[in-house]
């Protein structure tokens, strides 16, 4: 699903295949209509989707012409083998007149596909999965393709970002990552602009877990295998959808009558499991600063495999590499993962490029956190970054870092900076109420940063271009902020 661009994506549909007069639009022109009763027509011109979603920064990912509500991923994998099976089910509605539609799929073989239980034509083209429904999709009108496929799923290799995806391992796997991994198991509208919510079904060897996003529908086991159900009923980012296979320590629990649920590997230490525990508390201190927790479940996931080194935030139930705990307990982390379901997760990206959106949000949240548990101040977080920060951060603009840099230093240190560089300039009470207001209004949406400057301007009442200027598209050190 899409929220605030989807008026501007279907326009712009509409426009490159020239059937604007003949596509359901309402009076204005600007919006299609939702025309369940619409046929095809003689006059209609039915055109291939676009295989991308049209991302500067990644323009391969993600498709055009639809947009996907639910996801229901059903797969089965066997360790052993290294191999898996899968129907994913895709419920969507086409933003344009189609003749044929892409999904983003990485390697595997597909052997069926049925779109509104009719036989459809399918090819592959690299990473896409081209699909040619037996007639034509109508502008507005809801579409069902189930997908079916199998082989050995293989992670994707980004030249400057590493691997993302399924790695197998040596009890089970792992799929995490980001921009991009949900296409290494299933085939999906890999692009955050399109948001929709996801049932899973996972099928392993008896004896083994299978965690994955939302709340947990149970498990059943049957012939030596145990099928595993999540449930992710809030909108979703194909990125922040995760399955982790393998030996963990469980701890369930209901906290504000919402499940809980974490899995530590076994070959993690203690300290893990002891920081995972911490989940709950750190929540709910967020809660006090950005609003209600955005979702259904609560969680996290230790993984141990010396290729994650990193932390996710994938929706709900974030993962972490044992690797953060090593050295004893560590909240900061679970505070940055967790803020991250708010900002992020419940308010996404519709593009990358506004990647501080997230990451500047997040580390902000750790300082924050560190000044709760009183290790340190925001204040001194951001003078002591401000005082001896290196030459690259200030030359790498945060809203703006290139694909290159989407993980840079400059997107999390500078882009946390660019926060309290707003709080100093219109006051505490002014920027709490704009971190709340921006949470709450862009709730299970996406958003852009010219929206979050014009929400800034608008809750404090100040003009903040310059401001936001300097921090976020400047390549030198700003001048320090002063209160307006
Ligand atoms: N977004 C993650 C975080 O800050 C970190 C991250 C950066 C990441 N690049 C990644 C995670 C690639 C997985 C893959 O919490
Ligand atoms: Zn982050």
């Amino acid at each position: 699903m899409r929220v605030t661009r989807r008026r501007l994506r279907v326009g712009a549909a509409l426009l490159v295949t020239g059937a604007l007069v003949l596509s359901g639009c309402d009076s204005t022109g600007t919006e299609a209509a939702p025309s369940p009763s619409a046929s095809p027509t003689p006059s209609r011109t039915f055109t291939a989707g676009a295989p991308g979603a049209g991302d500067a920064y990644f323009p391969s990912y993600g498709n055009g012409g639809y947009d996907v509500a639910r996801y229901a991923v059903k797969v089965r994998y066997d360790p052993a083998k290294d191999h898996l099976t899968g129907t994913t089910t895709v419920q969507a509605t086409a933003t344009a007149d189609l003749s044929t539609f892409n999904l983003d799929l990485a390697g595997l073989t597909v052997t069926a596909v049925t779109v509104d239980g009719a036989p459809a034509t399918h090819r592959r083209e690299r990473n896409e999965l081209v699909i040619k429904p037996a007639s034509g999709l109508v502008n507005g009108n809801g579409f069902v393709a189930e997908i079916t496929y199998e082989g050995v799923p293989k992670p994707l290799r980004n030249e400057t970002l590493g691997e993302g995806g399924f790695l197998h391992t040596p009890d089970g796997a792992i799929a995490l990552g980001q921009p991009e991994s949900a296409s290494t198991w299933y085939p999906v509208n890999d692009h955050p602009s399109d948001k929709a919510t996801y049932d899973f079904e996972v099928t392993v060897p008896d004896g083994l877990t299978a965690v994955s996003n939302g709340v947990p529908g149970g498990k059943a086991s049957k012939d030596g295998w145990t099928t595993w159900k999540w449930s992710e009923k809030s909108p979703m980012a194909s990125y922040l959808s995760t399955l982790v296979i393998g030996q963990f320590r469980i701890t369930t629990a209901t906290h504000r009558g919402k499940p809980v649920y974490s899995a530590v590997a076994i070959a993690a230490n203690g300290s893990a499991d002891s920081s995972i525990a911490e989940t709950t508390e750190v929540a709910d201190y967020l809660e006090t600063v950005f609003g209600p927790y955005p979702f259904d479940a609560y969680g996290g996931v230790v993984v141990s495999d010396n290729r994650i080194s990193y932390a996710l935030e994938t929706q709900s139930r974030p993962v972490y590499s044992a690797g953060f705990f090593r050295q004893g307990v560590n909240t900061e982390v679970v505070a940055h993962e967790l803020a991250h379901q708010w900002f992020g997760d419940s308010v996404s990206l519709g593009r990358w490029e506004d990647i501080w959106l997230n990451e500047g949000f997040a580390t902000y949240a750790e300082w924050l956190w560190a000044e709760h548990t009183r290790k340190s101040t925001a204040k001194a977080a951001f003078d002591s970054r401000y005082a001896g920060a290196s030459a690259k951060l200030w030359k790498t603009p945060p809203g703006k870092p290139g694909a290159k840099e989407l993980f840079s230093e400059s997107v999390y240190q500078r882009g946390g900076m660019t926060l309290h560089a707003l709080r100093m300039s219109v006051g505490d009470k002014a920027f709490f109420q704009i971190v709340r207001a921006w949470a709450a209004e862009k709730h299970n949406g996406t958003a852009t940063t010219a929206e979050f400057v014009a929400l800034a301007e608008r809750v404090s009442g100040k003009q903040l271009d310059a401001l936001f200027d300097a921090w976020l598209y400047g390549t030198q050190r700003p001048a320090l902020p002063r209160r307006l």
